[in-house]
């Protein structure tokens, strides 16, 4: 992409609210994390505090901190920080902004923080393919020697589901076309593209299986509609 992503993310932020439920994937945490927490919970040491990679407005973030002692929710745009910290604040929780992409500031934060267990939701997609591998081996500075990441990203049937989505009566529905037009792409990772990513940087998948974003958006008879997605529990291989 030309732009950066904090441009990119600041815009499509200011435009779309950041209060609850008005962004596409902005699932209440019943239908998000809360439904994922028995996939990944017992494998996360309890120590170790919980990053929310890619937070966005908080929501899933808050619903962490339900279940952690310490949950820190990261993002590269400072719109969604806004609405995070005023929309799903709470005392074991803390909103910063960090660029995944930035290598120094990932390292500072595991220098300040120690090993970290990660959750992730729609945020690798969107990256641009090159970008990813950087992206991967920065989340695996994170995660140190002790900590696990849980990642939840669409899937290769969520183009069939866009497609169809475009083409349907007056074009795509008005979130997805909010996220579009401000230069958002919702990539497909191409099937095992994650585990050889993570593969490279030392991790292999503890459990993985299918899943859905249930977004906030219904079609015009009333359906909301869920997006494929796969999710992954990584873990060290010699762990
Ligand atoms: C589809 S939204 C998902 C937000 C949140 N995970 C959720 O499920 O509600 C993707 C988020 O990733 C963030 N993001 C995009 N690129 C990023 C980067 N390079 N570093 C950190 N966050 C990034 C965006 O600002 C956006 O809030």
């Amino acid at each position: 992409m030309t732009r950066s992503y904090k441009d990119v993310w600041d815009s499509y932020w200011r435009d779309v609210t950041p209060r609850p439920g008005a962004a596409f994937w902005d699932s209440t945490p019943d239908h998000a994390v809360q439904r994922e927490l028995p996939l990944f919970a017992a494998a996360f040491d309890p120590q170790l505090p919980v990053v929310d990679v890619g937070c966005g407005n908080g929501r899933q973030t808050r619903g962490l901190a339900d279940a952690f002692s310490r949950v820190l929710g990261v993002d590269v745009s400072e719109g969604g920080l806004r609405g995070a910290r005023a929309h799903h604040a709470a005392a074991n929780v803390e909103y910063r902004a960090l660029d995944l992409l930035d290598g120094p500031a990932v390292r500072a934060l595991h220098a300040e923080i120690g090993d970290a267990n990660l959750y992730l939701r729609g945020v690798l997609h969107q990256l641009q393919p090159a970008d990813r591998p950087a992206a991967v081996h920065h989340l695996a500075a994170l995660l140190g020697e002790r900590g696990r990441v849980f990642l939840v990203e669409l899937s290769p049937a969520a183009g069939q589901l866009f497609a169809s989505l475009a083409r349907g009566h007056g074009g795509p529905p008005a979130k997805l076309q909010q996220i579009v037009s401000h230069g958002i792409t919702p990539a497909l990772l191409p099937a095992g593209e994650l585990a050889a990513l993570f593969h490279r940087v030392g991790f292999v998948p503890r459990a993985q299986g299918v899943t859905t974003v249930v977004t906030t958006q219904a079609l015009p008879d009333g359906e909301i509609i869920e997006v494929p997605c796969e999710y992954f529990l990584f873990q060290r291989a010699d762990a």
